[in-house]
This record gives C-alpha cells, structure tokens and sequence, in this order.
C-alpha cells in the first residue's frame, strides 16, 4: 500500500538582495522529482552535496512548501489526499505521526532543557498514544531498550550524551509514535566511524521488526546499497536514475552514477564490470542550471542534444530509469 507520491515536484527558494529584499533569483534545489514509496519499502537517496536529497525529505514532510507539482498523502486506510499546499485538518494528526524524520545533527535536533524520557514522551503525548501513565512510562522503558539505551539515562539531560546515544534517542523518539514511514537524513554522517554501523544495525534492526518504510538519504553508497530497495540518484534538483538496488548497483547506466561508482575503485558489491568515469569538478550552480540535462557539462559521452534538450526517464530495464540521452530509442 502506498504512503506517499509525488508528482513534477519542484521546491525553488527565493535569493533576496538590496535594501528592499527583492528577489534576485532562485535556488532551483528540486526540479520536476517523481516519486512513491509503499509501505515496508526502503529507498536509498544518493548525490553530491547541494543536489536537493535533505530538500525533497523536507518538502515531503511539510517542513518546505512546493513550489510547484504535486504531493499525494495515502493515509491508513489507503484514502489519498492532496497535501501540496497544506495539510487537510482530518489527516493533519494522523499524517504527523505516520511520517517522522530523523537529522544529521543529533544534537540539533534534541532539544537540551529536555530529560530523555521527556523528549521521548512528547511526541506519544502529543498523538494521545497512551491514556495510562504507568504503561506509557513501561512503553518509554521498552523504547529505551530497544534502541540500547540504559532505562537509568531516562532522567539526564542530551548534553550528557555521546553523539551515537544521542542519535540513539532520536530515533526511539521518531519510533515511538510507530510512523509508516522514517526518513534518515544522513543519520550517520555526524558521527565517529565506530558508532556509524552501530546505528546502521540499529535501524536494520527496526526495519526488519516492522513494516516500517524508509527514506535513506546517505553519501555513504555502500550503506545505500545495504539498506535499499531502490535507489534514487540526484543531481542538481533532478532524479537521473532510478532502479532497484541491486539492478542500479550491478548495471549502472547514468555517466553521473557510474562516475559516483567509479569514485570508489576498491568497492563492488555486485562484482560488476564497470568502465571507468571521470567526475571531475563541482557540480554547477543550483541558481543558473545547465540547459538541457543538467550534467552535460561533465559528462564525457555528450552527444549533440544533451546542451539542448532535458532527457526524460527512459525504462531500460524493468523498473530501471535512466534520464540520459543515450538510451532514447533511435
Ligand atoms: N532553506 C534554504 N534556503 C535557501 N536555499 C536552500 C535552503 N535549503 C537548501 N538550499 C539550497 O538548495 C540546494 C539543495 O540543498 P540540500 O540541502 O537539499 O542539498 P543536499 O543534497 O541535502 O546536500 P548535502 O549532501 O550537503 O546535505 C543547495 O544549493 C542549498 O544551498
Ligand atoms: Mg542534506
């Protein structure tokens, strides 16, 4: 069953100069982005930094209003709703509490005049979970130990905490309202290479307890893979390709993502053969996009139309989605 779709979704921020503010240009962080996730469904999200992953996490929870395009929230019992612009007041709760968000900074995210039992207990508060104090403190206990926390640190305060245990109280208060789906914005990145699997394993843990449906947005493509069923790659505000995990990792059609791939030599999960892409540079500008496919300016297989034309996804092979050029029929 689905939870959420979106349609030629685009999120641009304005840039605002001069004394009066007006607006300058835009930041085009997201272009056209379609996408649905189902429940019990993990998608990997992987790009250089600046191509819009924590945007499209964010506009998909509401924390972003679209600029343009279409999301569709399913709630539980399948019915669809039209949330682009705002949340209908009948699924406002229920949309809260199914859809959670876990950041890159634990300690941003906690709030620090908070005890961990408080932070967890907000949300659960908040969603009216539990109407009996006493099971609603048994159900705190079991969130704690569940994610390897001591109940004992109930009563300290995030500071007392390392970055993993503080990560680790995040994710119990993202839990702890049971959403349908989680969305891991780098939820490792912040944190000492040591404790990142530890977390890693924690939320595998969590997805193969539940039916919980992920979002994992990582720079880290041997965890994507790991953890996915299908993978998206983004590049400045677009998706190039699109394919299940191990379609995306065995066969790689898109020059940016075999330049990702190929950034990392040592690495092949699928003992694919590969041919060798150069990435080189930056990718441009957000505010002045390339014309036509956005990554033709690196791309070293650029055909004539690839400076004219935006390539739409091609199907190459079963539920594998290129944008490239090279892969139009002849
Ligand atoms: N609130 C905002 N206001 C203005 N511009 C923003 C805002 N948030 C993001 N951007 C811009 O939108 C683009 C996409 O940013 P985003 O944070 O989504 O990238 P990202 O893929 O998550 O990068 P990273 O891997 O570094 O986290 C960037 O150019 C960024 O500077
Ligand atoms: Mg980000």
């Amino acid at each position: 069953m689905k939870i959420l779709t979106t349609s030629n979704l685009k999120k641009h921020f304005p840039i605002r100069s001069g004394v009066f503010l007006q607006v300058t240009g835009y930041v085009k962080a997201l272009e056209k982005v379609n996408f649905a996730i189902s429940e019990g469904e993990t998608i990997g999200i992987v790009g250089e930094s600046g191509c819009g992953k924590s945007t499209l996490g964010k506009t998909i929870v509401k924390i972003y209003e679209p600029t343009d395009g279409k999301i569709t929230y399913f709630d539980p019992s399948g019915q669809s709703h039209d949330i682009t612009k705002s949340l209908p007041r009948k699924v406002k709760a229920t949309f809260r509490k199914d859809l959670q968000m876990i950041f890159q900074n634990p300690f941003d995210s906690l709030d620090p005049r908070m005890t961990v039992k408080d932070i967890i207990k907000e949300p659960i508060d908040t969603h009216r979970l539990f109407d009996n104090e006493k099971s609603k403190d048994e159900y705190i206990r079991e969130l704690l130990n569940k994610v390897g926390l001591d109940t004992e640190y109930a009563g300290r305060y995030p500071h007392e905490f390392s970055g993993g245990q503080r990560q680790r109280i995040a994710i119990a208060r993202s839990i702890s309202v049971r959403p349908r789906l989680l969305i891991c914005d780098e939820p490792t990145s912040a944190l000492d290479v040591s404790v990142q699997s530890q977390i890693i394993n924690l939320l595998k843990e969590i997805q193969r307890e539940t039916n919980m449906a992920f979002i994992f947005i990582s720079h880290n493509l041997d965890v994507v893979y790991h953890m996915s069923d299908r993978i998206l790659v983004m590049y400045l505000g677009n998706i190039v390709e699109s394919a299940p995990s191990t379609s995306l990792f065995g066969k790689p059609t898109h020059p940016y993502t075999k330049a990702l791939m190929s950034a990392i030599p040592s690495w092949n999960p699928t003992k694919r053969k590969l041919d060798k892409v150069k990435l080189e540079g930056e990718p441009p500008s957000p505010i002045n996009p390339p014309s036509g496919c956005p990554f033709h300016p690196r791309c070293q297989y650029r055909l004539e139309i690839c400076d004219k034309i935006k390539p739409e996804p091609i199907e190459v092979s079963e539920g594998h989605f290129s944008s490239c050029h090279l892969y139009a029929k002849q």
